[in-house]
C-alpha cells in the first residue's frame, strides 16, 4: 500500500475529526482538535492512502515540539486500514519532522489496556520508563505507561536517574 504523510491543513479535519469519533471511547472534540492549530509548538500530520487519482485519508498524528522533546499525543488509523504499515510510516514521518526541529527524544502516555498501542510503539523502539498511576479517568479509572524513545544523539536536556 502507498502512503504518503503531510501537515494536516484545516480543509482536512472534518476526515480527521470523522475517525477520530470511530476510534474512540472518549474522542478529543472539535474544539480541541481546533485548538492544535493555534499552538507554535504543535504538529499535525495526515496520513493518506494513495490509489493512482485518488486518495483517501485514512489518518492522523498530534505532537507537540517542547525544548528538545517530542511529545505524542494521539496517533490514529481507521480501523479497515490498520496492519498495513500506515501508522508505523506516520511516526517514522513524524520522528523525521521533530528531528529536522531538533527533538532529541520522544515520550508517550499510553493505556495500560492499550495492547495494541503498546505493541506499535515498541515496534519502533519506544521503551517502557515508567507509569503513572490512575492517569486517566473515562472511561474508569486506568494507569498510563510512559514510554521513550531516544532520537538522536542522545543528547537530551536531562539526566537520567541511574
Ligand atoms: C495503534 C495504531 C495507530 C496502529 O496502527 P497500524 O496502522 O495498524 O500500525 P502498523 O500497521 O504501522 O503496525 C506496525 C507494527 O506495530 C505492531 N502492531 C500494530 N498493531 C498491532 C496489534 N493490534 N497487535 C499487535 N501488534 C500490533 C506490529 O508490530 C506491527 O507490525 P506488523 O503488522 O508487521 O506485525 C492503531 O491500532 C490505532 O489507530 N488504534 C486506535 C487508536 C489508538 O489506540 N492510538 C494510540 C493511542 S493514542
Amino acid at each position: 500500500m502507498l502512503f504518503s504523510c503531510l501537515p494536516m491543513q484545516r480543509a482536512d479535519m472534518g476526515r480527521a475529526f470523522e475517525i477520530e469519533r470511530a476510534c474512540f471511547a472518549e474522542p478529543w472534540s472539535r474544539a480541541m482538535f481546533e485548538g492544535e492549530f493555534l499552538h507554535e509548538y504543535s504538529r499535525a500530520l495526515l496520513l493518506r492512502m494513495e490509489g493512482g487519482s485518488q486518495t483517501e485519508i485514512i489518518g492522523y498524528l498530534f505532537f507537540h515540539l517542547v525544548a528538545d522533546e517530542m511529545h505524542v499525543l494521539k496517533i490514529t488509523v481507521s480501523p479497515e486500514h490498520r496492519r498495513c504499515g500506515g501508522a508505523g510510516q506516520l511516526m517514522k514521518a513524524g520522528m523525521s519532522a521533530a528531528v529536522k526541529q531538533g527533538a532529541a527524544m520522544a515520550f508517550l502516555e499510553v493505556r495500560r489496556s492499550n495492547a495494541a498501542a503498546f505493541l506499535f510503539y515498541e515496534s519502533l523502539g519506544f521503551e517502557r520508563v515508567g507509569i503513572r498511576p490512575a492517569y486517566y479517568k473515562n472511561p474508569g479509572t486506568e494507569d498510563a505507561i510512559i514510554m521513550r524513545k531516544t532520537l538522536q544523539g542522545g543528547n537530551h536536556g536531562f539526566t537520567d536517574w541511574d
